[in-house]
This record gives structure tokens, sequence and C-alpha cells, in this order.
């Protein structure tokens, strides 16, 4: 079995993590016990472009538990947990191609390895799969019946893709189902974007003033938690919806030009580049801290700030790096900007991962059953498969809900009743 990771020996600490992120997917854990039985993805290749997590590996034990043959690269040159890919390797026989760290050159041969592998399935968290699926390995393309994509940043290249006519073959936007983005982006983005910053920094939040530059899944979910940690909300936005949601949540809303002025923590989660810019920096407070949790680490313009500096001081803290300004200001980016819950935390909860890889999962299966008949597009994940995650979901949390009265159903079918 070929593969590429730190050390071997660092699986022993790998399993650990992977099986205790396990006890917290029950909802994967019911579909791998029935994938086992049923084997809907007997003899299938996959490969996976995802953030090597211990959840991630959970998902990869599931699709093998279905009878695939997976293969894993990172979605993110700094996400990968070096110890879950060595068990994954050691204990599951689940070939990885990942280092914590790995230079580009080392990311895309990686990629390239889960493509000699010969999937006719992909996920991706991000694109950059389907992306070489699509350019230096079109070739290849041929061959697949669909692809996942977990997140915004992905789904939005993959519908520029089809926009243009490009798309090469189906793919599925796992990102948008209720089962994902409500759960997973809010919930998750926002309690493990505070962790990776609390766990790079050691900054107490109370009392900070907290810039959120984006008000999307993620921005809400962060500006909720830090809200909660006792911090000073500021939200940017330039959406004029997500703004008056922002505002009438209760958080004071300005652009970014005013907001570099008074913010302790910038944190921006926008999917989109320069977000944070020359114009901010040189009016930003001595030591702030500023830090990306969106897909790419393009969010932040460090170039920008790299040319504004007369010093820079790498790792003053793990994960920290120093700018100094000309005017002696200091800046402190978190993890290159790169998205800092994956970075210098864990990722998204194990509980919440669960909703997201369940339903991937689900929909790997949906896929193989409708082969061939699947059109070259972005399709939503179908309602039912949303559902059902969501009702395997309320029942491993003990959680009963109503159900509607043969009465109720007739009433919100009929328009004759009314004052
Ligand atoms: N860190 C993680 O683990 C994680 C998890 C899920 C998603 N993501 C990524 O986070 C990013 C946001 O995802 P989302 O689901 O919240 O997307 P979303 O589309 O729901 O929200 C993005 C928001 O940013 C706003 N925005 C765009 N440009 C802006 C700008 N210049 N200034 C201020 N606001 C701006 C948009 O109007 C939108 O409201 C994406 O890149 C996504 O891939 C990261």
């Amino acid at each position: 079995m070929k593969y590429d990771v730190a050390d071997l020996s660092l699986a022993v600490e790998g399993k650990k993590r992977i099986l205790w992120a396990d006890n917290d997917m029950p909802v994967l854990a019911s579909i791998r016990k029935r994938f086992a039985k049923s084997k809907p993805l007997r003899g299938k290749n996959v490969s996976a472009c995802l953030h090597i997590t211990a959840e991630t590996a959970n998902i990869a034990r599931t699709l093998k538990a279905g009878g695939a043959n997976v293969a894993l690269c990172a979605s993110n040159p700094l996400s990968t947990q070096d110890d879950v890919a060595a068990s994954l390797v050691k204990d599951f026989k689940i070939p990885v191609f990942a280092i914590c760290g790995e230079n580009r050159s080392t990311y895309y041969k990686h990629i390239n390895a889960t493509i000699d592998h010969k999937p006719v399935i992909t996920f991706d968290d991000g694109a950059d799969l389907v992306n070489e699926l699509h350019t230096r390995r079109k070739k290849e393309a041929h061959r697949i019946i669909a692809s996942m994509e977990e997140t915004t940043t992905g789904v939005i290249r993959l519908r520029v893709l089809a926009n243009k006519g490009k798309l090469k073959f189906p793919v599925i936007a796992v990102n948008d189902a209720a089962s994902k983005h409500l759960f997973d982006n809010r919930y998750g983005t926002g309690q493990s974007t505070v962790d990776g910053i609390i766990r790079a920094t050691d900054l107490l939040m109370a009392g900070k003033k907290v810039i959120v530059a984006g008000y999307g899944w993620c921005g809400r979910g962060l500006a909720m938690r830090a809200r909660g940690m006792g911090a000073i909300v500021v939200v940017t936005e330039v959406d004029s919806i997500k703004a008056i949601e922002a505002a009438m949540d209760g958080f004071e809303v300005m652009p970014m030009a005013q907001a570099a002025k008074v913010g302790d923590l910038f944190v921006t989660l926008t999917g989109n580049k320069n977000v944070i810019r020359s114009e901010h920096f040189r009016v930003m407070k001595d030591r702030a801290v500023v830090a990306n949790s969106g897909h790419f680490n393009v969010e932040i313009d460090i170039p920008a700030l790299k040319k504004l500096s007369k010093k820079m001081r790498r790792g003053v803290r793990n994960y920290v790096d120093e700018y100094v300004l000309r005017n002696n200001r200091r800046i402190h980016i978190l993890a290159e900007g790169r998205l800092i819950n994956l970075a210098a935390a864990e990722g998204h909860p194990a509980s919440v991962m669960d909703m997201s890889f369940a339903t991937q999962a689900l929909e790997a299966e949906y896929v193989i059953k409708k082969r061939g008949k699947l059109a070259v597009a972005v399709h939503d994940v179908p309602i039912e498969i949303e559902r059902q995650v969501c009702i395997l979901k309320l029942k491993s949390m003990s959680i009963a809900i109503d159900k509607l009265t043969a009465e109720q159903v007739e009433y919100l079918a009929s328009s004759g009743e009314g004052t």
C-alpha cells in the first residue's frame, strides 16, 4: 500500500482520537453498521481531499465498511492531524497522502496521488481535487460518477465551472444541505474558531472588541459564541440583508475601514479575498490580532502587510507571526492566515461533523444508485437524505418531536379555510 504520512509511530495517539471522536458520531456509526452489511460501495475506488482529522477518519472508515477502496489527501496544508493520518494507514489500512505543514508542491503531489488511485467518486473540501480533474488531470475526469463538495467556497468554485459550461461530471453541493451548513458552519466553525484563537494566543475574550467579517453561516456562529464569552462584537458585511440581520441580532455593524481602528481581534469568514488589507492594517491598534476562518488564505492581504512592515518575527508563539509596522505598531497574524480552527485547534467537534459526514456517506450511496442518471450539473442533496440525517441525529440526542395529525396534514394541503 502506497502512502505518505509524517510518522507512523504517532498511530497509537491517532487511533485513540479517532475512536474518541467516533463516540460522538452515532449517526455515522449507524450508517457504517448498515454499510458493512449491504456494501453499497462494493469495489468502488473513492478519493477524498478533506481535512485529515479524527472525524474524517470516521467517514473514511464508513466508506471502507461500505466496500469502497478509499484514498485520502489533505484539503489544506496546515490542517492534517499527523497522528490521525498515521493511524489511518497503520490501524485501518487506508492510504493517506498528507503531512501537516507540507509545501505547495507536496500538497499537489498528494492530491495527484489520490487521482492515481483511479477514483470513481471523489470528495472535496474546497474543490482542489475536482479542479485538478478539470485542469492537469482532465483525461481522468471521464471515470467520475459524481463528486461531493463539503464547503461554501468549493460550491462557489463548482458553480462558476458549471455556469461556464466547463463542468465535466455531476457534483453534489453537500455544503448547501440544511443537515450540513445550518449546524456545521454555524455551531462547528463558531465554536472551533474561538477554540483555535484561544489555543494560539491565550487571549481573554471578555471585554475585547471582536470584528467578525462576514455574517454568513460561519460568521454568525462566531459572532454568537464570541458574544457569549463577553466580547463586544462588531460585524462587517457587503450584503445589505445580512447586515440588517446582524444589526437586529444586536451586533454593531460598520465598514471595515471604521472597524479597523477599534478592533482588538479580527476574524474573516467571508470566502472572499483581501477583506483586510493595507488601509486597514495602517490604522489598527498596537497588538491587534488578525485571523481567518474562511476556506482559503486569501482573506487577509498578508503580502500587503509584509510591504507595510519594517520587521517580521515568525513564531513569537506557536501559530503567531508578529509584523512591526513603520509606526511601530505590532500586528499579530495567526496561522499564516489559514483557517485558524483547523490549524491551531482540531476543527469542528465530532458531534457536528457527525451530521455533515452522515450526509456525505448517504450521498455516496445515492450517487451509486443514480449512476449515469445524474445530469452534469451542481446538484442539491435530496431532502429525504437531509431529513434522514436529522431524524437519526434527534434519535441519538434522545429528542422526540411531534407528528402532524391527519387533520393538520389536510389543513396544510388545503386553501379553503380562512377567517
Ligand atoms: N473554518 C472552517 O472549518 C469552515 C467551515 C465551513 C465553511 N468555511 C468557509 O468559510 C467561508 C464562509 O462560509 P459561510 O458558509 O459562512 O459562507 P456564507 O456565504 O454563508 O457567508 C459569507 C458571508 O461573507 C460576506 N462577505 C463576502 N465578502 C465580504 C467582504 N468583503 N466583507 C464582509 N463580508 C463579506 C457575504 O456577504 C456572506 O454573508 C467559506 O470560505 C467557507 O468555505 C470554513
